[in-house]
């Protein structure tokens, strides 16, 4: 079986869709996301309504824990700050009930899935590095979790870390692989960025795709919303 997982959306309508489109045409058995679907962006219910009717589940990231109100912004800085305010606003009720019903986790037979990391999921912690990866490999049963949060595409083993466009996982070890973001990748790459597992192989494959950046970035001005937001679209960062 196909498997895709989405993650980071950040309320880019124009990259989910190039990305869903990708992946009816490729005819991938199943879309998982890994949240973030809100947050930064022009378009928050025009993205939750379509992950509603894509992805077999939807998991609950820090910006969709603010943006319905329960989370907290202190440590967000002031770009997340302002734009939680502007989706709190934006978000219908109807969006909002649908995202308080996202779970922090999920299990698959082959891989586990959160947002964050696996060890703590409604703490919100980066995992970047090796030593980090190596705390949370232990506190999950299968041997892949896919976990989004640093819109970093990065794949950690408890010895090595891969930046590479496919990766076969062996069976007898455990990875953490980050899937990077589809709305607003933050490693120099502008193109929308995701992963495709498929759980006979073991293979991991990133797929990157480009798609009109300008209109996200004419919408976040039109909004209101800081430039940065926009700016940073372009060169990915
Ligand atoms: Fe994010």
């Amino acid at each position: 079986m196909t498997i895709a997982i989405i993650s980071d959306i950040h309320a880019n309508l124009e990259a989910l869709e190039r990305v869903l489109a990708y992946l009816n045409e490729n005819k991938v058995d199943k879309v998982f996301c890994l949240g973030d679907v809100i947050g930064y962006g022009p378009n928050p219910n025009e993205c939750v309504e379509l992950i509603r009717d894509n992805c077999q589940a939807v998991l609950m990231g820090n910006h969709d824990y603010a943006g319905i109100g329960i989370g907290d912004i202190q440590n967000f800085n002031e770009y997340a700050k302002l734009s939680t305010f502007w989706t709190r606003g934006k978000l219908l009720k109807e969006n909002t009930q649908f995202i308080k019903s996202w779970p922090f986790t999920y299990e698959l037979e082959t891989s586990y899935l959160v947002h964050a990391s696996p060890k703590s999921p409604s703490s919100w912690d980066y995992v970047l590095s090796v030593n980090d990866a190596r705390k949370h490999l232990k506190t999950f049963n299968q041997n892949v979790c896919f976990i989004g949060h640093s819109h970093v595409p990065v794949i950690f083993s408890d010895s090595e870390y891969y930046r590479k466009k496919e990766l076969v996982l062996e069976d007898n070890n455990k990875y953490l692989v980050n899937v990077g973001s589809v709305g607003q990748p933050r490693d120099g790459d502008p193109r929308s960025c995701f992963v495709i597992y498929d759980d006979e192989t073991n293979k991991i494959d990133y797929i990157r795709l480009e798609y009109e950046i300008q209109k996200t970035y004419d919408k976040i001005i039109k909004a209101g919303l800081p430039v940065f937001l926009a700016e940073r679209l372009l060169k990915g960062y």
